[in-house]
């Protein structure tokens, strides 16, 4: 059975076609990185602008690369929620149109629930119950997973995300958007000993995520105290000054990760831990998970790097189960914000 996925939650628009669950047929994905790079950020209204322009032909060269024609599509899934409500409309109303026309079911899938599928997708599959950890821009999520549509939420972020923080401390260290593989590289040369920076939660009894107060602690460093937008926008630093802080921030944000999902696994009673979401593709965060889980005797399944990131593949493989369990949309289905 082949299934077209349809992914536009945020700033990447993209489309890929998968059989039966697991066999990427094809995935593209069309990143808008350098137009919002220019603003600092995710501009919500471009990214829509973006999708519209990019949708067909996204969908176009995904077909064509998995060589099969549209009336071959048995399916389509499309993320539904959770993102920007203006993004997801586009994908979802292209869905919409081709379900329509082409007269096959439309599966509504949860973004967050796609992440987590990507650990299925790799030659093994993980042991059951699994602890998963979604980590991204938008979100830092604990569930407690059964099955790749079985997840109880147990613990998430009380304000920032962990991407989030990256994106922000990269500002502040003028390092351009997006913050996470900027602040990667730029940590690669420094000492991650060099600040001393809060681990917000590492240890409390409840397995929820704070990384805004980190983030300030690093704005005060850098700036002081009383630091204004505008001395954030004229801030020059030292390049061994970056490097030191992007190490200490990037070493804080990864004790709090591993510390708090190894330990969730833990306590719940699970065999495995599944790890997804854009951070996910940090090299030091997935080293550290591979120790920490070898300590542990727990099995660890990463997405593949390219799954990591925001695409389709990992849309079209889970609405495959979803299919199976008869959890089918109409055209009724509402693209959510949350
Ligand atoms: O999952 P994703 O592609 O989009 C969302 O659903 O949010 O994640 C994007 C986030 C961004 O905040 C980006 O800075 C972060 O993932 N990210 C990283 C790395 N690569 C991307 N964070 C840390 N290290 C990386 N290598
Ligand atoms: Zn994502």
């Amino acid at each position: 059975m082949k299934i077209l996925g349809i992914e536009s939650s945020c700033d990447d628009t993209a489309c890929a076609v998968v059989e039966d669950g697991y066999n990427t047929l094809s995935s593209v994905v069309s990143s808008q990185e350098d137009v919002h790079a220019a603003f600092g950020g995710i501009v919500p209204e471009v990214a829509c602008r973006k999708h519209i322009e990019n949708i067909l032909p996204v969908i176009e060269q995904s077909l064509e690369k998995a060589e099969t024609l549209i009336d071959e599509i048995d399916a389509v899934a499309v993320t539904g929620r959770p993102g920007l409500i203006g993004a997801l409309l586009i994908g979802v109303t292209a869905a919409k149109a081709l379900s329509w026309s082409l007269d096959v079911p439309l599966i509504d899938v949860n973004h967050l629930n796609a992440h987590i599928y990507g650990a299925w997708m790799g030659e093994e599959t993980p042991e059951l119950p699994a602890l998963s950890l979604v980590v991204s821009g938008g979100h830092t999520s604990l569930y407690v997973t059964e099955g790749p549509i079985q997840h109880e939420l147990i613990g998430s972020t009380a304000d920032d995300a962990a991407g989030e923080a990256f994106d922000k401390v990269a500002s502040i260290l003028k390092l351009g958007f997006p913050g996470g593989p900027a602040i990667e590289k730029a940590a690669a040369g420094g000492d991650p000993e060099a600040v001393k920076l809060p681990r917000t939660w590492i240890n409390a009894p409840h397995f929820n995520f704070s990384f805004s107060g980190l983030k300030t602690a690093v704005l005060y460093h850098c700036l002081g105290q009383n630091a204004s937008k505008e001395d954030i926008k004229t801030a020059e630093y030292e390049p061994g000054v970056v490097a030191d802080v992007a190490a200490s921030f990037q070493q804080a944000v990864i004790d709090v990760l591993v510390s708090k999902t190894c330990d969730a696994a833990e306590k719940n009673g699970a065999e495995s831990i599944i790890v997804g979401g854009g951070v996910a593709a940090n090299s030091l965060l997935r080293e550290r998970l591979r120790e920490e889980a070898e300590n542990r005797g727990l099995q660890l399944m990463m997405a593949p790097r390219a799954f990591c990131m925001d695409n389709a593949a990992m849309i079209a493989g889970l609405g495959f189960h979803l299919l199976k369990a008869g959890r089918l949309a109409d055209l009724k289905m509402e693209a959510e914000p949350s």
